[in-house]
């Protein structure tokens, strides 16, 4: 399959949700964007960026277990406002410190740290109004993917793994913390968005656990991948700053063992993960080109 073909395709879905949700001002009764900073700093984030890989991994996972039509929608979306509100927060000054995303100057660079910070804080809100929508399907199901989202995004989660990688900063840490970083800083919600997919489409038991295992494996595939792409990708590309792990210190897979072994981790990471899906057939494809896509990305 064209699986680029496949990821743009999504990515234009999902687009055009998120717009629904965040329109232009011109095109919107001026009170419903009311404070304007608030709504512009969001859309300078959240419109035309990212590769939208947390969605799409949540409806490429819903259709796998034969999830048909659109309520898989709105919880594509909250979680890239999810992710989104990370971003915006992991760029500020106290904590990354960058100055570029998404290929624009970062939020707080053109809306100040205040603003930047309040746009992710909508965002994480808003996301979860989103979400709870009880229009959305059967009430026991929508609270258990709400409960588990906000569990990977939290101090169980995301929240945790943000905070240990701000602790080891210019430390020398061990394996076992790296490994404690990656999968909760980014593998969590990678993990949260496969499951949502897959309990939204009705998928239990041996299924749901298939899918878990892959979705661990290609969730810390995935920050091995960002580690690598902040030492040899290009800037341009990616529309972020690279080499600055290494100026700050950060506690990452080559810094601890170095670039060979850890694109070495990653590529045997992606194998497991595509083994996890072997027991389904034509119906998973999209999901074992995306682990690989993950792995031989350039962005
Ligand atoms: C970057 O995530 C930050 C991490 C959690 C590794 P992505 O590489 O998914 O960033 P976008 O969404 O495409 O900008
Ligand atoms: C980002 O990790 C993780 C979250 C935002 C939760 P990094 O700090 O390594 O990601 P980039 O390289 O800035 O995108
Ligand atoms: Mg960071
Ligand atoms: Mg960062």
């Amino acid at each position: 399959m064209d699986i680029l073909r496949y990821l743009r395709e999504k990515k234009e879905i999902v687009d055009r949700a998120l717009e629904g949700y965040f329109p232009n001002l011109d095109s919107i009764n001026s009170k419903t964007s009311y404070p304007h900073s608030l709504h512009l700093a969001i859309r300078h984030s959240l419109i035309n960026g990212g590769k939208r890989i947390r969605p799409i991994l949540s409806i490429a996972s819903f259709e796998a277990v034969g999830g048909k039509g659109d309520r898989i929608l709105p919880f594509a979306c909250g979680l890239e406002m999810i992710h989104t509100y990370s971003l915006i927060h992991d760029d500020l000054p106290s904590i990354d410190n960058d100055d570029y995303r998404r290929g624009k100057p970062t939020c707080h660079k053109v809306f100040g740290e205040a603003i930047a910070i309040m746009a992710g804080d909508g965002l994480l809100t808003e996301a979860f109004r989103l979400m709870t929508d009880s229009s959305l399907g059967d009430p026991v199901t929508i609270l258990n993917i709400v409960t588990e989202i906000a569990r990977a995004a939290g101090i169980l989660g995301m929240v945790g793994g943000q905070v240990a990688d701000i602790e080891s900063e210019g430390k020398e840490v061990d394996f076992p913390t790296v490994q404690y970083i990656h999968t909760h800083k980014t593998g969590a919600l990678i993990l949260a968005s496969v499951r949502t997919g897959v309990k939204l489409g009705g998928g239990k038991g041996d299924v749901l656990k298939a899918f878990t295992q892959y979705g661990e494996r290609i969730g810390l595939a995935f920050q091995i991948v960002d580690d690598i792409l902040n030492v040899e990708g290009k800037a341009e590309l990616m529309g972020k700053s690279t080499r600055s792990d290494l100026y700050r210190k950060k506690a990452t897979y080559p810094s601890l063992l170095g670039l060979s072994e850890s694109k070495k981790r990653a590529k045997e990471l992606m194998e497991l993960a595509i083994d996890a899906l072997q027991p389904f057939g034509s119906e998973v494809e999209p999901l074992k080109e995306i682990a690989r896509f993950i792995v031989f990305r350039e962005t």
